[in-house]
């Protein structure tokens, strides 16, 4: 027998940086218990949330049979499904095997990957009868929402999940909101390199100073922003979610930069050509950032700011986390 006054949420991915802020926000609140899924119960992550009280299950988003026990009873799931592992791990496997031709592309599979992953999940969700609310962590599908002339595997495969539950799981859809994480911010994007060629810190983007950027402390927002989505917001609701005074123009985020690192910084407009040909970035990461200043971070998605939520949410801002960091850090991100 269940406890009849707690309610179970069970967060799916728990172990990583979203979920484990989804699950260590809701083990503070009295009137929830929390259930975690993890392929590896024995990790440092997993025994982690279990000392501060969670029950672990273990479960894989390849494995339905594992999914519906996981699910079972639950009256909330936050579900993050994960693109770059895979990406990563077939890289690697390539670059060790020298196979840069005859396999398929590391992005393609991530994106079938993470897409299957996500509607295994919302399929198990559909059967769950207990379930009030699913809060999925999605990104704008930004094939989509620019007409193609942008491609995102890693955001498109999280559009695409967001599509089938909508159009597929339509009782599904009425308990469901969405999540959507401005960029981390510990995100690779928000920190120059050092130019080797004169000394300088510099950002080499395709974009301009004027393009906005969305920001938010993935490991401590993120639980109080689902939180909100799950416990005040009406099902439906997308939340575009990032910290206070935290949507900021690359502008500010080198004004930011230079104050708290003590270093002056500079901002080169260059092609997302040159970032992947001369600085070996691959394209995964780059293609589409044009599309941050043509169409912004959520182009015509209809989506709430943390301002309009019917709760407020406390965060840090950006500038106060780059503030309270040490100065070589910074430097060395
Ligand atoms: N970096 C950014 O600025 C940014 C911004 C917005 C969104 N995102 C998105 O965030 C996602 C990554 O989230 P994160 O940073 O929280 O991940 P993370 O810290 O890398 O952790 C990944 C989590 O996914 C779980 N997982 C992976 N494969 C699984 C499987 N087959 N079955 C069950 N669980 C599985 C892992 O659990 P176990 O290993 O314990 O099983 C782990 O808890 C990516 O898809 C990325 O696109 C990133």
């Amino acid at each position: 027998m269940g406890d009849p006054i707690k309610k179970t949420i069970v967060v799916v991915g728990a172990t990583g940086n979203q979920g484990g802020s989804v699950a260590r926000t809701f083990l503070k609140l009295p009137h929830w218990k929390v259930r975690i899924t993890t392929r590896n119960p024995s990790s440092l992550a997993a025994q982690a949330l279990e000392a501060l009280g969670a029950e672990i299950v273990h479960a894989d988003l390849s494995d339905s049979d594992t999914l519906a026990i996981a699910f079972q009873n639950a009256h909330a799931i936050f579900l993050n499904t994960d693109f770059w592992m895979t990406y990563r791990t077939l890289t690697a496997t390539m670059v060790a095997q020298e196979e840069h031709q005859s396999v398929e592309d590391p992005a393609k599979v991530a994106y079938q990957t993470e897409v299957s992953h996500g509607k295994n999940a919302a399929d198990a969700a559909a059967r769950v009868p207990t379930l009030e609310r699913l809060v999925y962590s999605a990104l704008p599908g930004i094939s989509k929402l620019t007409g193609a002339k942008y491609q995102s595997n890693h955001a498109d495969s999280k559009g695409a999940v967001v599509d089938y539950i909508e159009t597929e799981l339509p009782q599904l859809a009425q308990k469901t909101s969405f999540i959507y994480l401005g960029a981390y911010n510990t995100n690779a994007l928000l920190s120059p390199i050092l130019d080797p060629s004169d000394g300088r810190y510099r950002y080499f983007l395709p974009l301009s100073k004027a393009a906005r950027m969305p920001i938010i402390d993935v490991k401590e927002s993120t639980g109080l922003f689902v939180r909100a989505l799950i416990e005040d917001e009406a099902p439906g609701t997308k939340l575009l979610a990032y910290d206070n005074n935290s949507y900021l123009t690359y502008g500010d985020i080198c004004d930011i930069w230079s104050k708290a690192s003590g270093n002056d910084v500079d901002f080169t407009t260059v092609t997302v050509q040159f970032l992947h040909e001369s600085m070996k970035i691959p394209m995964e990461l780059i293609s589409s950032l044009p599309a941050l200043e043509e169409y912004g971070y959520t182009g015509s998605l209809k989506v709430i700011q943390p301002g309009d939520l019917k709760t407020a949410v406390r965060t840090k801002s950006w500038e106060e986390w780059m503030m309270g960091r040490d100065q070589k850090a910074i430097l060395e991100a």
